[in-house]
Order: structure tokens, then sequence, then C-alpha cells
């Protein structure tokens, strides 16, 4: 029997997508689909272990190797920028990256813009790059209270089908990057597990036609 290839999956209905997909590309594990708190399922057959994790925490597993492979959004890689290989887009899980802002609220140049944000780097990047002056405030979730309650004047946040902001009167004010569901991997995994890997990704890839 060859390696095993050691996958965290995000938890969630992305990684059951995500799940879906590798098992179509030879790679099954049924108990996983089982109703149950359990976190690791194994296949020996079929050369397979995966772990559910946090999806903020898949790059942190594949980096540190504790896993060979993983699927993480593009919005994770950006703003943490883990020591991996990014493999293949697996064009699921699509959303973007947005600025968004009050109805009606206007922008007052001369001020420093106050930006809530889970994402603090990619957050600086952005307005860096217009050379536009910002002072973050950094939160880890329900952002869109955060202009609602004046604590910011706009804010940097993952927007899919735009409800969350429809809901609090926010609107999107700029797109800053689209955002997907990537394969990523260990750098040394990747060497030594580059055949099942590479047989992994040839049907993912078969699917993606
Ligand atoms: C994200 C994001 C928005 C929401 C956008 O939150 O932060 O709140 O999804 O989706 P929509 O445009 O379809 O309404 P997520 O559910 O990922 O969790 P979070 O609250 O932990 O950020």
């Amino acid at each position: 029997m060859s390696q095993m290839l050691n996958v965290a999956l995000p938890k969630g209905r992305l990684g059951e997508k995500v799940y879906g997909l590798f098992a179509q590309a030879g790679f099954e594990c049924p108990a996983l689909l089982e109703n149950s708190r359990k976190l690791i399922f194994e296949n020996e057959a079929a050369g397979v272990r995966y772990f559910w994790v946090k999806p903020s925490d898949v790059a942190i597993y594949v980096a540190r190797g504790a896993a060979d492979i993983g699927v993480a959004g593009k919005d994770i890689l950006l703003e943490y920028q883990p020591e991996v290989y990014e493999l293949l887009d697996l064009g699921i899980g699509k959303c973007r990256m947005a600025v968004a802002a009050p109805e009606g609220f206007e922008e007052n140049p001369a001020r420093t813009l106050r930006v809530a944000t889970k994402f603090s780097r990619i957050a600086r990047d952005y307005y860096g790059s217009k050379g536009r002056e910002i002072d973050i405030i950094h939160l880890n979730g329900s952002i869109e209270i955060a202009p609602i309650l004046g604590l910011s004047d706009v804010i940097v946040d993952i927007v899919e089908t735009g409800t969350t902001l429809r809901e609090n009167h926010l609107e999107v004010r700029e797109t800053i990057v689209p955002i997907s569901a990537r394969l990523i991997a260990n750098k040394s995994g990747f060497k030594f597990k580059r055949t099942a890997i590479e047989r992994l990704m040839a049907g993912l890839e078969a699917q993606a036609k």
C-alpha cells in the first residue's frame, strides 16, 4: 500500500462539496458523510485520511505538515500568506472581497477612513496601494454591525449573495478581489506524496471540464 494522503477539509457546506469532488476523483471515504461528531475519517484502501477542521485553520494544518493537502479560501491565503503551495482553483466557494458602506455614505477624503474587518492585511494592502490613510478596527465576526453603530465608516468583508449587506442597509462600494476555494499542499508533503497528489489533481481537473 502506498502512503496515506492526509487531507484537511473545511468543516461545513463547502467542505462537503469538496469531499464530493475528492470522492469522484478516487479518494472516497463513505463513513465521512455519516452524521457524527467524529473529526477524523480514514479509508485505508483508498489511501486517504480526512480531518474536519475550522475553515480558517486548514492552512495552518497544511503549512505545518499535519495535513499533506487541504482546501482553503483565497481570502485566507491572502490574509495569512501561509507557506504552502497553491495547486488548483477548485472553482467553488465563489464570492468576493469587497468594501461596503451604509447606503448613502459619503466618504470624506480629507479624513482617515475607519475600516472594520476580519481581513486586516487585505484591507491594509488594498488601501495602501491607493495611498489612502486608514484606521483598521480588527473584528472577529458580525463585521456588518460596525458602521451601523458608528464604530467604523466602512467594512472590508466577504460578499457572496449580498443578503447580509442588504439586510443591514449596507452596499458594496468597491470590489477588492474575487475569491474561490483553492487546493493547497504542504511543501515537503508535495515532494514525498507527489504521485497521489497528482492523481487527485488529475481527477479534480477532469471534473472541472
Ligand atoms: C460571511 C461574511 C458575510 C456573509 C456574506 O460570513 O462575513 O457576513 O458571509 O454572505 P452573503 O453575501 O451571502 O450574505 P460567514 O458566514 O462566512 O461567517 P462569519 O460571520 O464568521 O464571517
